[in-house]
């Protein structure tokens, strides 16, 4: 089959302003649209800018605009595709060139909340364990493979006056630790956590829930942390 795409490009070394480009590809059905960005770039123009890595939905780093949608192109398929493609920068962040965005704010962000197991007991003489059922609780913020879809697509971080909210994927991983039974730093959480750039500059809004592509409800997970939150102030009587 024939794919049409159009895609951004904008080199600031030499572009005044960013402009769109169409290319055409012979392409199997099945073909990823990353397949495509593949032999565009390697049979047609070597200067086609993208991040990608593992190619199959895990190192998480070719997050870009699909169509006006945050997602990533190793998992779209031609065959889902009629019309010409229009393929886009991830918003929210500084295009460096073409379809790649600086992502260090993403991961100032994602740092800010200390992703790591906080623990004070010493360690025990074999593994920190939990149960299947603790697990179980994590076991889908587990999946977040760091690629920014989420945030880029949240409205209250594309708005430049509530920009400086921690934003979804920070989130996603708040949980991840927050909830785990071996975490001891509750208390250090809650204060990272708690404020209107926290948990609370969710909006509510779903539209990282609807383009996470490992189905994160991430939604629901912020949601769980802001019920935390209130319910340490307002214990149950
Ligand atoms: Fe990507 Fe989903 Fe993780 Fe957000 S929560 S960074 S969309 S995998
Ligand atoms: Fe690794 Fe798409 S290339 S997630």
């Amino acid at each position: 089959m024939n794919v049409k795409l159009k895609i951004f490009r904008f080199d600031p070394n030499k572009d005044e302003k960013p402009y769109y480009q169409t290319y055409e590809v012979e392409a199997d059905p099945m073909d990823r649209l990353l397949d495509c960005l593949n032999r565009i770039r390697w049979e047609q123009d070597s200067t086609l800018s993208y991040r990608w890595s593992c190619g199959h939905g895990i190192c998480g780093s070719d997050g870009m605009r699909i169509n006006g949608i945050c997602s990533l192109p190793c998992q779209k398929l031609a065959k889902d595709f009629k019309e010409e493609i229009l393929v886009e920068p991830l918003p929210v962040f500084k295009v460096i060139k073409d379809l790649i965005v600086d992502l260090d704010p993403f991961f100032e962000k994602y740092n800010s909340i200390k992703p790591y197991l906080i623990v004070k007991a010493p360690p025990p003489d074999q593994e920190r364990r939990q149960s299947p059922e603790q697990q179980q609780l994590l076991e889908k913020a587990i999946r977040c493979i760091l690629c920014a879809c989420c945030t880029a697509a949240c409205p209250v971080n594309q708005n430049p006056e509530t920009a400086s909210y921690v934003g979804p994927a920070a989130l996603v991983r708040s949980f991840r630790y927050f909830f785990d039974s071996r975490d001891e730093g509750a208390e250090e959480r809650m204060a990272l956590l708690d404020h209107k750039d926290g948990a609370w500059g969710c909006q509510t809004l779903w539209k990282c829930t609807e383009v996470c592509p490992k189905e994160i409800p991430v939604t629901k997970e912020i949601g769980q942390i802001k019920r935390r939150l209130y319910e340490s102030k307002h214990p149950k009587e």
